[in-house]
């Protein structure tokens, strides 16, 4: 029989670990032809993931880099549809909500392409981050549109989109149960950082809001200085620059280090006392392996890990960040709010099902 083709669009590091158990899953039935954008490109920050959870290399690399969005989106956009009208697949599968996964979804809707997109409905109700845009615009034009949470279906029903929708729980959460076995044999991150499990915060930032702010990257900054342990801060390529650019120096007890593989993120997550962050898969990670979260948002579309308590949205209050990052607790309850770990096994019976004769 003829094996169907399916085009994945990526670029971001999110990205490439929510890809990484779908490809897998694909494998058997489908000929998957991977298209980078090249949105992230530093090792850090892209060949480290594609090594790390044995994703085949990418097929095609557009190599279009940081520039404004409507420059990287409009590029993107051009690119792909020189790819897809090259090699004409009978599907195109984009993931999460960066510049990459609209201008995957829009090249292919153009083409007539059915479009499916992975961690569908998620809203912040925040018009001004731009990836509320890019996922509102990406859910629009999607055939068949995997939720992770029964909050997403809901928030795509409220908009009217009932078509293709299925709840099918969190690729996120597949890859976080399947590496983190893997990660405690391989990683050696907790010895070569000293550092004593439970005795540290894990930190990242990386939105604009927080990071092209002066104001508010200051009082992050000032709020993990007086806190009473210390903080390890991956430091995202975007904050690193808007530190250097605003001049805000890294305070005393704050170690930035480069960012980290996956591997090295679960462990460095699971032995913190807190997470501290404004990452969305991060929020995720942090109630996967049972570790109470700070978000310095104002919002979050992850909203179920608030509503159980294992999550705090604190913006960028100083005094919010630390009375919140010290009182964080451990729950009583972790209910499976993101699947039992097989959403990407869902999601290829999904296609089959819809797609396959
Ligand atoms: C992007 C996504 C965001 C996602 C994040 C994951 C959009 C609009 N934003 O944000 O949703 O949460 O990725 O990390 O798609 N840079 C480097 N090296 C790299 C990549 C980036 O130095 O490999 C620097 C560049 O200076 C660039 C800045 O980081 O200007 C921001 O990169 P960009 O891809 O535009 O957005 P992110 O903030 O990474
Ligand atoms: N991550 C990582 N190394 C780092 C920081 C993050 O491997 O130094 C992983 C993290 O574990 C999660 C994903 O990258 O799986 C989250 O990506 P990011 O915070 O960049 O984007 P967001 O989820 O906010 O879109």
């Amino acid at each position: 029989m003829l094996r169907m083709k399916i085009v994945t669009i990526l670029g971001a590091r999110p990205q490439f670990i929510k890809a990484a158990p779908i490809s897998q899953a694909l494998k058997n039935e489908f000929d998957e032809l991977l298209v980078h954008t090249g949105q992230h490109y530093d090792f850090e920050m892209s060949k480290i993931f594609f090594d790390e959870l044995d994703l085949k290399e990418p097929d095609i690399n557009l190599g279009i880099q940081s520039t404004t969005h409507g420059d990287q989106t409009g590029k993107m956009l051009a690119g792909i549809e020189v790819v897809l009208l090259e090699h004409k697949p009978d599907f195109v599968l984009v993931y999460g909500d960066t510049n990459s996964t609209l201008a995957g979804a829009l090249a292919a809707v153009k083409l007539h392409i059915p479009v499916f997109h992975v961690e569908a409905g998620l809203r912040s109700f925040n018009k001004s981050m731009p990836e509320e845009i890019n996922r509102m615009l990406t859910d629009r034009v999607s055939d068949l549109l995997f939720c992770p949470t029964s909050n997403a279906v809901e928030n795509l029903h409220a908009e009217g989109i009932k078509q293709g929708v299925f709840l099918t729980g969190d690729v996120m959460c597949d890859a976080a149960i399947y590496n983190v076995e893997l990660a405690e044999s391989k990683s050696s991150i907790i010895e070569s950082l000293d550092l004593t499990p439970g005795s540290y915060y894990l930190a990242t930032v990386h939105r604009p809001a927080n990071t092209d702010d002066q104001l508010n990257l200051e009082s992050i900054f000032n709020a993990f200085g007086s806190l009473d342990m210390n903080v390890v801060l991956p430091l995202h390529p975007r904050t690193r620059k808007a530190l250097n650019e605003f001049n805000v120096p890294v305070p005393e007890g704050v170690r930035a280090i480069d960012p980290v593989g996956y591997l090295d993120m679960l462990i460095l997550e699971k032995n913190a006392r807190v997470i501290i962050t404004d990452s969305g898969g991060i929020q995720k990670e942090a109630y996967f392996l049972g570790v109470p979260c700070v978000t310095l948002r104002e919002e979050t579309e992850w909203v179920e890990t608030v509503e159980t308590g294992w999550n705090r949205l604190v913006g960028a209050d100083p005094e919010q960040i630390v009375t919140a990052v010290q009182n964080a607790a451990v729950q009583e309850d972790q209910p499976d709010l993101f699947g039992d770990g097989k959403a990407a096994e869902k999601i290829v019976d999904l296609i089959k099902s819809e797609y396959l004769v």
